[in-house]
């Protein structure tokens, strides 16, 4: 008996080293070569105005609709309010369409904006390559993007993921890095142009530089918005107290696909993908416009169509950096329960600027009377990824708590992006991208097994080994 014991409490002994060793997350000891994290000057060439007078600049398109058939492009000319208008078709020089949209504009303190332009294109045939032309004369430019696959269980697709970009040269070469990716459009999880770091008059130019400055990308595939805290510009010092409102005025998003009421928080499907995007700063307790919407769009959630449910915000509810510690907290005690409910296969997150990416954890059973209240591992929990790293004139966040907690298992402060391509209903490949490699060494991989189609089988593995055994699939449990 007393041996029988013994040996229990040395088998549970070595089980328990064996837990601890196996959660250890890792963070990286990289140290990455670092430009100052400054702005690139106004006049750069990287900001350079298009020739010609009035010419289009700024140009930008966003998924248009909820099942990726329409785009909308926003544009911006500077002298002149000419019509917003678009000609596009499926072979260049040959615009065989138009459509038309709308103009506004709008005053910052005394900043005054160009006149903002954004067209609706829709009726748009899946997986085909569009011409379109803006502008007029000898001003006019011209631009292509490609359409996604259809809505389908087994659509491949391959996202890019870049927060907190701002317009630095650190922001330069996460930008030139994404565009050698190969990823079709660009999850973007809010703080764009930092340009609120700047007072009176410059907070519009530098929203006008940022613009030029992703044009390059954002004029070819889509970005999917989401705002962070920079987009508040809440300054009272200069009469300016509307919230958002100059990523409001030149962002558009397709909010009334979804039954959104503000543009502010929307989901759209693309391929295989069901993407949610919420907003961190705007009303999400109980009973409010964002918390109701939320709801209803998880229950339209159809991973017969789209296996894979995608949750963007900016403020990452499981970060461990102590920049911005714990301010996720609030939005986690509401919607985290729904994220494991519905299965979301990622959250990704920006805010932090570093890197970092959970296990698959929850802390739903979070009680304040009983107690409970540590992270546990959970299957049909999401994995976590802040991607805040895009290298704006904040720099880097350095310091991490230490030791790294058990939910952690992988962060490094090193500027960069991730890409998720996802290959089937069951499959996608996740990497993140530091900027400092070469070409071809992503810092953070793995393959991730979708949360609805890849969890049964998941399930089936892990019986046959009838034991109590550390599952590695993924590379992200811990049990
Ligand atoms: C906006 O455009 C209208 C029409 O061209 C013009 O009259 C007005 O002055 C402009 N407002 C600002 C703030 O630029
Ligand atoms: C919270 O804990 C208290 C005290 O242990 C318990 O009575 C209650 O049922 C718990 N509530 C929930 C929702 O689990
Ligand atoms: C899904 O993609 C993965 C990775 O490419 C592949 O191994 C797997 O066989 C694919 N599944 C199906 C059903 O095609
Ligand atoms: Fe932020």
């Amino acid at each position: 008996m007393e041996s029988m014991l013994l040996q229990l409490i040395v088998t549970l002994f070595v089980f328990v080293s064996f837990l601890n060793k196996g959660n250890a997350g890792i963070t990286s000891t990289f140290i990455r070569s670092e430009w100052p994290s400054i702005d690139i000057p106004i006049d750069n060439e990287e900001f350079a105005v298009p020739k010609g007078h009035n010419a289009p600049q700024q140009v930008h398109i966003t998924q248009g609709d909820y099942d990726g058939k329409a785009v909308i492009i926003s544009w911006i000319t500077a002298d002149a309010p000419e019509p917003s208008k678009v000609v596009y078709g499926t072979s260049e020089k040959t615009y065989e369409f138009t459509a038309e949209g709308r103009a506004s504009n709008y005053t910052f303190h005394k900043y005054k904006s160009g006149y903002i332009h954004h067209c609706l294109v829709g009726g748009l045939q899946y997986n085909t390559k569009y011409y379109y032309k803006i502008g007029s004369g000898d001003s006019a430019r011209e631009f292509w993007f490609k359409t996604p696959p259809k809505i389908d269980l087994d659509s491949p697709y391959k996202f890019g993921i870049i927060g907190d970009l701002g317009q630095t040269y650190n922001s330069l070469s996460t930008l030139q890095h994404y565009m050698q990716s190969g990823a079709e459009a660009v999850l973007f999880v809010g703080d764009l142009s930092y340009a609120d770091r700047y007072r009176y008059n410059d907070v519009g130019l530098r929203w006008d530089t940022w613009g030029r400055f992703v044009e390059r990308s954002a004029a070819y595939q889509p970005w999917i918005w989401s705002a962070g805290n920079h987009e508040i510009e809440y300054f009272p010092y200069m009469g300016e107290v509307t919230p958002f409102r100059s990523f409001l005025e030149r962002y558009a998003t397709p909010y009334l696909a979804s039954k959104s009421s503000n543009p502010l928080w929307y989901a759209i499907r693309r391929a295989s993908a069901h993407i949610i995007v919420l907003s961190s700063y705007s009303p999400f307790v109980k009973y409010t416009p964002q918390w109701e919407w939320l709801r209803e769009e998880l229950k339209r959630v159809d991973r017969e169509k789209t296996p894979w449910l995608i949750v963007l915000m900016h403020i990452p509810l499981y970060n461990s950096n102590e920049a911005h510690y714990m301010e996720g907290e609030s939005m986690r005690a509401v919607f985290e329960s729904w994220f494991v409910h519905y299965k979301v296969d990622v959250v990704f997150a920006g805010h932090v600027h570093a890197y970092e990416r959970s296990y698959r954890v929850s802390n739903i059973h979070y009680n304040i009377t009983s107690g409970d209240r540590y992270p546990v591992p959970d299957k049909a929990a999401p994995v976590y990824i802040t991607v805040g790293d895009g290298g704006n004139q904040e720099g880097l966040a350095g310091r991490f708590t230490d030791p790294q907690p058990d939910y952690s298992a992988f962060r490094e402060a090193s500027y960069g992006h991730s890409t998720f391509e996802i290959k089937n209903r069951t499959h996608a490949f996740y990497h993140w991208n530091r900027n400092d490699d070469g070409k071809k060494s992503p810092t953070d991989s793995f393959v991730l097994h979708n949360q609805y189609w890849g969890s049964s089988l998941r399930r089936r593995k892990l019986k046959k080994r009838h034991n109590l055994i550390r599952s590695t699939v993924d590379g992200i449990s811990f049990d």
